[in-house]
């Protein structure tokens, strides 16, 4: 089994554990890679790592994500100290109550902050010591996940670094999926027909309290648009992968033209008492037995 790199950022619906299985299934046979749900680059960095692909565009709507990013590949120094600053003030608090104060102060200066560096700092942060790494804003477009009652912040520079040179020859940007396909084609002329799409979109909501939380962050992620677009990409000859948990919507949504394939049956834990049995799966839209 190969060893995983994992990503500085804890992410909700992270594909770390899943990568091996996926990472064998991507169409090497295209030479660029383009990912429009970046999330925490986890799938990104490991397919750097096996050194799969010559060029890179990936994409999160989460501008912070984007930032963090392209500040540790760009500035490493500056950005890393600006991390290790706030890592042992935090460190240094003796007390969980103190370093609970010291988290809600940084909650409320990210909210506020309009600088894109602090921003990024403040928001790695935020995801080494809020609860369960979620990322979650309230109806007024604040982040508003309580604290996680994190003892001490670990940061190990050394594998920051390996990460910053890792990425250094990614395109990253941050808008809506559509408008950065789109882009691609029209500004960057990207060549779709020799790319590999990997898509790892919001999920389609299983339980009333998950469509509930999609409703409250304003951000119901348009499935069928999406899928439209995607045949647009994959009928000009891109291959496409897409990651979904499987259920009948996903299934009738992509039956066409897409096979589909079991990668892993997980147990998904939606509150402390529910859990959910459910088979994580991909939709292909090219042939697995041509890639080599
Ligand atoms: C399931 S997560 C991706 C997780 C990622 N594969 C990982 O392993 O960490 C989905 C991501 O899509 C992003 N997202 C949601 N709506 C989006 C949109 N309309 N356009 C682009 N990104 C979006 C979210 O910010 C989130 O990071």
């Amino acid at each position: 089994m190969n060893k995983v790199i994992s990503s500085p950022i804890r992410w909700t619906g992270s594909k770390k554990k899943l990568l091996n299985e996926m990472i064998v299934m991507f169409d090497t046979n295209k030479k660029i890679y383009v990912e429009p749900f970046l999330g925490s680059g986890v799938v990104l960095l490991n397919t750097l790592k096996n050194g799969l692909f010559d060029e890179y565009y990936v994409n999160d709507i989460n501008p912070d994500i984007i930032n963090f990013f392209i500040y540790i590949s760009e500035d490493f120094n500056n950005f890393s100290s600006s991390i290790e600053n706030l890592v042992n003030l935090y460190n240094s608090l003796s007390s969980l109550e103190l370093k609970s104060e010291f988290y809600y102060q940084t909650r409320e200066n990210y909210n506020l902050e309009e600088n894109n560096f602090e921003r990024a700092t403040l928001f790695w942060f935020l995801m080494k010591t809020c609860y369960n790494g979620v990322y979650r804003k309230n109806s007024s477009n604040k982040y508003n996940v309580p604290f996680g009652k994190t003892e001490k912040v670990i940061l190990n520079k050394d594998e920051l670094m390996v990460i910053s040179k890792l990425v250094n020859k990614v395109n990253f940007f941050s808008k809506d999926s559509s408008d950065f396909l789109d882009f691609l084609k029209k500004d960057k002329e990207v060549d779709f027909t020799n790319s590999f799409i990997y898509c790892d979109p919001p999920y389609i909501p299983q339980t009333k309290s998950m469509k509930n939380q999609t409703l409250y962050t304003k951000s119901v992620f348009n499935q069928v648009d999406f899928k439209n677009e995607l045949d647009y990409y994959g009928d000009t000859g891109a291959s496409i992968m897409v990651s979904m948990s499987e259920t009948k919507e996903a299934i009738k949504l992509y039956q066409k033209n897409y096979d589909k394939v079991n990668v892993v049956d997980i147990i998904r834990i939606v509150n402390p008492k529910k859990r959910l049995k459910s088979r994580e799966i991909a939709f292909l839209n090219f042939n697995i037995e041509n890639i080599h």
